[in-house]
């Protein structure tokens, strides 16, 4: 049999598959995949993803442009009956697609790795934020300012952060992530863990857990504020206790959208929740399981927070987490009851 040449077929799929390259780059590079990067630990991070959005647009069209144009361009026509070409390994070949993916592998990996050594690499000057996970919120706590628990995390710009994280779950894995910081760190039951970020934009933004960690995992947020460091120190010095039963009762609504309680307890009065409702609870009989009734005052309220399994109400399921009690501060509680006092 005479050998046939492909040297035709050779230059003509390099054509297509340079082409067919550059539509996929081009296509997956207008992809919005996250929201614009506002943290100086988010470079690497998205420089790293765009060469790979390059290195998957090429293998993408190598391999489905070999295959296609394979498919098309050798097959059997009609009153073909002879046998294909028979090869027996090709040195050259073999070499060239281990050398290559060789290569790439070892400068995504010394890329990645110094992206990483960047991203978590201590600086003198950072300000520690404590960071508390439970099921299913985040809480906040400023040992530097001595704020003890804020259910948002105010952030002042240009400033670098170090998260010192804990969990006071012992069951599951939380997950710190904030797309726009593009760093990530799990939070792990009795392993304190650490993370570092560096917020270079002034905007709002939301902590999500990026760990499937139950039923209330959807609602697991917290807002996050990076502000002026003028603005910081302003609301430092707004974070002293209150007194005052409306901003009180405005400070438990925040709680209670933070701390994931509406996911359970409405407030339009509706007896259908997972919980019950809050509207017109504070004063009035609530019936019991046990067949007792219990007047709905301050101390009935904060015991429910604090210790959910003390008095079940008739018709609902013990279900409550536990762990408000340790979560909430006092002065959170008399917030929340506040709120709920306010619900009438
Ligand atoms: Cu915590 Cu998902």
């Amino acid at each position: 049999m005479q050998k046939r040449s492909y040297g035709k077929h050779f230059v003509i799929v390099a054509v297509i598959v340079l082409v067919t390259a550059i539509i996929t780059v081009v296509g997956l590079s207008r992809v919005r995949w996250m929201a614009a990067p506002a943290s100086a630990q988010a470079r690497s991070v998205d420089s790293l993803l765009g060469i790979e959005l390059v290195a998957i647009g090429f293998l993408f069209a190598l391999v489905m442009v070999f295959m296609l144009y394979s498919l098309v361009a050798f097959r059997q026509r009609k009153g073909e009956e002879e046998d294909g070409d028979h090869f027996e390994g090709n040195t050259k070949l073999e070499i060239t697609w281990t050398v290559i993916p060789l290569i790439t592998v070892l400068v995504l990996a010394v890329l990645g790795a110094r992206g990483l050594t960047e991203a978590t690499a201590a600086r003198a000057d950072e300000m520690t934020v404590e960071v508390t996970a439970f099921s299913w919120g985040f809480k906040f706590a400023y040992p530097e300012q001595g704020i003890e628990a804020s259910p948002i995390m105010y952030l002042p710009v240009d400033q670098h952060i170090l998260l010192d994280m804990n969990s006071v779950d012992t069951d599951v894995i939380h997950d710190f992530w904030v797309p726009e910081f593009r760093v990530k760190q799990d939070l792990v039951p009795g392993v304190p863990t650490k993370l570092r970020i560096t917020p270079n934009k002034i905007g709002k933004y939301t902590v999500l857990c990026d760990e499937l960690c139950g039923t209330g995992h959807t609602n697991m947020q917290a807002p996050i504020e990076v502000v002026s460091a003028s603005d910081f120190d302003a609301w430092v010095a707004a974070q002293q206790p209150s007194t005052d039963p409306a901003e009180m009762a405005s400070l438990g609504a925040e709680l209670a959208a933070s701390q994931g309680c509406a996911a359970c307890h409405n407030i339009t009065g509706d007896p259908g929740g997972i919980g019950p409702t809050w509207k017109g609870l504070f004063g009035h009989e609530v019936e019991l399981s046990d067949g007792s009734t219990v007047t709905a005052d301050d101390a009935y309220i904060a015991e429910s927070i604090a210790n959910p399994t003390a008095k079940i109400v008739a018709g609902y399921q013990p279900i409550m987490p536990a762990s408000y009690g340790q979560v909430l501060t006092e002065q959170q509680i008399s917030y929340l009851v506040a709120y709920i006092k306010s619900l009438q």
